[in-house]
């Protein structure tokens, strides 16, 4: 791996920093040192150009970082792939949540479960954005490929206690990863709190019960659809498990018990869906 020297561009990027262990501020030197919070001296190492928050993660969030890890990842992505290619072309399927982002120069966009951000290249250049995810093996990908001459700073931490202060972006984003974080609720309303009063906040994922549209289950065949899901497909074994335990997630519930206008879309022909809204003034 490269060795990146962080290096805040200015002193927004300098002073985002709030420490995940006692909820103070904490300052980035600058120097590619650690950032030190300065109340319990807690120590986040900035390690090949990512802020290295919380590696070790449990549950929900452990299957999801040994998948995305794992070989698996890139086997499964060929369905997402085939599915937004049938969708009209990634880019296009991506449009339908990416859309409803604020438009405008110089914003701050905190993007929860970055992945690799194939999508970054998508977004206006004049954007700063932060992107946190527990799969370092993503955000290596993301640092290499995507956020490339781009003003983006990664986190290697989790949805639902973000290292960043209260009220410091102007939108957050978070696609493909909703439905299975360990606390989908905990995880908005923290990007509520890191969205400036009224900031915009846009999710999406795939619907829980995705897997209703092969015909398997109904016939009394669950045990064809989980094979079918974690081989033949690649999901894996945990992670099928881990969907199939959550095919009756109500997000839109979710969605309106913490945001405020919120409004909630079926997108993709019914296979995934989009939520919006706006942080409580
Ligand atoms: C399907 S990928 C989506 C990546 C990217 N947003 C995209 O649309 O291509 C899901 C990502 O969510 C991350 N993830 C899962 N649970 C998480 C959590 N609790 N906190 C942060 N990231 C998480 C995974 O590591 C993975 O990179
Ligand atoms: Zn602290």
């Amino acid at each position: 791996m490269s060795t990146v020297v962080s290096s805040p561009k200015t002193d927004w990027h300098a002073h985002v920093w709030r420490c995940v262990s006692c909820g103070a501020d904490a300052t980035d030197p600058g120097d590619g040192g650690p950032i030190v919070c300065p109340s319990c001296g807690h120590q986040y190492p900035i390690r090949d150009g990512i802020v290295v928050v919380r590696e070790s993660v449990t549950a929900n969030n452990e299957v999801a970082q040994s998948f995305y890890n794992s070989p698996l990842w890139p086997k499964f992505r060929f369905w997402e792939w085939f599915t937004f290619i049938n969708l009209g072309g990634e880019r296009r399927a991506r449009s339908r949540v990416l859309k409803h982002l604020p438009q405008g120069e110089n914003l701050k966009l905190l993007d929860i479960a970055i992945g690799d951000g194939v999508y970054l290249p998508w977004l206006p250049e004049s954007w700063s954005v932060v992107g946190v995810d527990v799969s370092d093996v993503q955000l290596d990908a993301c640092l290499k490929k995507n956020a490339v001459g781009r003003d983006v700073t990664l986190v290697l931490g989790e949805a639902e206690d973000l290292p960043v202060r209260d009220n410091q972006f102007d939108a957050a984003l978070s696609i493909g990863a909703f439905n299975y974080f360990n606390d989908p609720e905990q995880a908005l309303r923290e990007m509520v709190r890191a969205v400036k009063p009224g900031g915009l906040i846009v999710v999406s994922d795939e619907v829980p019960d995705l897997t209703d549209y092969l015909p398997f289950r109904k016939i009394g065949l669950a045990g064809v659809e989980r094979w079918l899901v974690s081989r033949f497909m690649n999901l894996g074994d945990e992670f099928t498990e881990m969907v199939e335990r959550h095919r009756e997630l109500d997000v839109e519930a979710i969605a309106r018990r913490v945001l405020t206008d919120c409004q909630f879309e079926r997108i993709w022909r019914g296979v995934g869906y989009v939520f919006v809204g706006r942080a409580p003034e």
